[in-house]
């Protein structure tokens, strides 16, 4: 089954071709960075614009890469929330509609399942069950996963998301957008023994996370700082260490007390490789899925709904658009039901 994804729930228009014979076949990304940058932020009018101009391009740039035409698809599937609602609409709209004028099957995707899913694309797939921490622009979840959809979520972030507080941080310390990557960037020439910040939440029992008062230290830091170029690394640099510690110490005591032995890490903060190298440290097999596949992308949202399409899932033909969407209302596909 070829199955084309798309992902427009963000500032990224996200377009790929998955198939469940063969793997990925196409994948294509436009990033409006450039178009908001000057903003500081995501102006979500102006991204469900730029969706609209770029959006069929890409889906015919998809196609002739994977040499196929519309008429060799066997389904769309589309990001349906949780995500910006004028930019949701984009893609459920046009990918609803074009899977009615092919009279194929199109099903509404959740993205952070998308995130959820992406390692499943690499060499060496996790198995189910497994931990997976997902940390987003939106969203921090530890989520304990026992199939496709069957999703019970462990603590999230009772404020910030990760990749929020690094963007917010980010900005405060006068860094360009997007903060994130640019943040870690910097804190790799910062100094780790200069300042060193709260792990928010770790004394307290359970998985929940807050990462808003680690933006007010931060700040506050920074105000009392010389507010050198040399503070700014020492600040990024403490701030991420804080982040880092914090979702290393959850992911343990998470995989504690559960008993799993695998965790997956997605999600654009997944692409830290600060993060990245410090989770190694755990005793647990780690999943990650490749950098460009942390992010927002449509391979993801493709191969999401290629598994649901294929274990029989049918939706209604109606245009499904939620901006928020828990990961606990989702549908099992009946046939991993009955696998138990
Ligand atoms: O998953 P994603 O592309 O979009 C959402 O679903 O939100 O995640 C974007 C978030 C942003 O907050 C961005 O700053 C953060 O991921 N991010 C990073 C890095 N790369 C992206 N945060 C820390 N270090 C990075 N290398
Ligand atoms: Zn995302």
């Amino acid at each position: 089954m070829k199955i084309l994804g798309i992902e427009t729930s963000c500032d990224e228009t996200g377009i790929a071709i998955y198939d469940t014979e063969q793997g990925l076949l196409a994948d294509a990304l436009y990033s409006q960075v450039k178009l908001h940058a000057k903003y500081g932020g995501v102006v979500p009018e102006l991204a469900s614009r730029d969706h609209i101009r770029k959006i069929s391009p890409l889906i015919k740039s998809v196609t002739q890469q994977a040499n196929l035409g519309l008429s060799d698809l066997d389904g769309i599937a589309y990001t349906s929330g949780p995500g910006l609602i004028g930019a949701l609409m984009v893609g459920a709209s046009l990918g609803r509609s074009l899977a009615w004028g092919l009279n194929i099957p199109a099903l509404a995707v959740h993205h952070m399942e998308g995130h959820l899913l992406a390692p499943m694309l690499e060499d060496n797939p996790p198995k189910f069950p497994f931990i997976a921490l997902l940390v987003s622009g939106g969203h921090t979840l530890l989520v304990s996963v026992k199939a496709i959809g069957s999703y019970k979520i462990l603590g999230e972030s009772l404020d910030d998301a990760a990749g929020e507080a690094f963007d917010k941080t980010a900005k405060m310390l006068g860094l360009a957008y997007p903060g994130g990557p640019i943040l870690a960037a910097l804190a790799q020439k910062g100094d780790p023994d200069v300042y060193h910040f709260p792990r928010p939440m770790i004394n307290r029992p359970g998985l929940d996370f807050s990462f808003s008062g680690l933006k007010t230290y931060a700040l506050t830091t920074w105000q009392k700082s010389t507010q050198t170029d040399t503070d700014r690394a020492n600040i990024a640099r403490a701030f991420q260490d804080a982040i880092v510690d914090t979702l290393f110490l959850k992911c343990r005591r998470a995989l504690k007390q559960t008993g799993h032995q695998r965790l997956v890490i997605a999600g654009g903060v997944g692409a830290n490789s600060a993060l990245r190298e410090k989770l190694q440290q755990l005793n647990a097999e780690i999943f990650f899925p490749r950098l460009a596949f942390c992010t927002d992308n449509g391979a993801m949202i493709a191969y999401a709904g290629a598994m649901r399409l294929y274990a029989g899932q049918q939706e209604e033909a109606v245009i499904q658009t939620r901006p928020r969407w828990s990961l606990e209302d989702l549908v099992v596909p009946s046939c991993q039901k009955e696998r138990g």
